[in-house]
């Protein structure tokens, strides 16, 4: 299920304005990687060109190939919309549909998608997926009540379950846990490292220590100066980069030398 992603040479722009500059990085199955570097550089930017998001944003272009295995989500004939499907995706605000019952949320990606599925079916899928979201236990006795009425934590924890309701085969976090108390962090934490033995995860963060505690590889963005294109730096393994990166830049940034 889970697969890899092969980027390269993907540059992407705002109109004229050239937000990020010839990426290449893969992706393995089945492993957390994280994106982080200084505010602008173009993670979330780079984040949403792998699920054909960022064109969704008018004067959003994209150059350079993605490729799912052997795949490629940019190529002729392939429908964006079922991209989204295959490469969901979570934010940095929970953003569970407000009126609808929590239970309604769970399966909300999967009406959308037009799948008919029989009440035992649909009972079983929300109880897969809340258990998958660590939520099962916490919100069973009231499925019906709305999404709303969850704690900031539980949210976001029912968004992901919304995500994976859908059965992705990739899951893609932008800064998912920026808006949440250090409790309810730990507890995507531990989340993410369960649902990494399904998916493959792709993390924006600005936490270096929640990319060492999460990630089994890290990339590190930066870019040369103000209204220059985010570049990757370099990518390796998380504990590589947080004890001996192989650029200066990378080192400076971890150690909050950054200027
Ligand atoms: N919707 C947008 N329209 C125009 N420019 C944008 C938009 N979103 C982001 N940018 C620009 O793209 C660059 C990268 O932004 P972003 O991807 O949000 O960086 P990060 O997530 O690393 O903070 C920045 O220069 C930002 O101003
Ligand atoms: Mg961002």
């Amino acid at each position: 299920m889970a697969k890899r992603i092969d980027v390269s040479g993907l540059t992407a722009y705002y109109g004229s304005h050239k937000a990020i500059e010839d990426i290449s990085m893969t992706v393995e199955p089945r492993s957390v990687t994280a994106f982080i570097g200084p505010s602008g550089c173009g993670k979330s930017t780079f984040l949403r060109t792998l699920n054909r998001m960022h064109e969704v944003t008018p004067g959003g272009r994209v150059e350079g190939k993605v490729l799912l295995d052997d795949e490629n989500l940019y190529g002729a004939g392939v429908d964006p919309v079922s991209v989204r499907r295959t490469v969901g995706m979570v934010f940095q605000r929970p953003n569970p549909f407000p009126t609808m019952s929590i239970y309604e949320n769970v399966v909300a990606g999967v009406r959308l998608n037009g799948g008919r599925l029989r009440k035992a079916d649909l009972d079983a899928l929300v109880e897969r997926s809340l258990q998958g979201a660590n939520l099962w236990k916490e919100v069973k006795d009231r499925l019906d009540k709305p999404g709303a009425g969850l704690s900031g934590g539980q949210q976001q924890r029912l968004c992901i379950a919304r995500a994976i309701a859908v059965e992705p085969q990739v899951l893609l976090m932008d800064e998912p846990c920026s808006a949440l108390d250090p409790i309810s962090t730990l507890a995507i934490e531990d989340l993410i490292g369960e649902l990494k033995e399904r998916f493959t995860i792709v993390i924006v963060t600005h936490n270096m220590q929640q990319a060492a505690r999460v990630s089994d590889r890290t990339a590190f963005f930066n870019l040369a100066g103000v209204g220059q294109p985010g570049k990757l730096v370099e990518i390796d393994d998380t504990q590589r980069i947080f004890s001996n990166p192989s650029v200066q830049a990378t080192e400076d940034y971890i150690s909050g030398r950054f200027g």
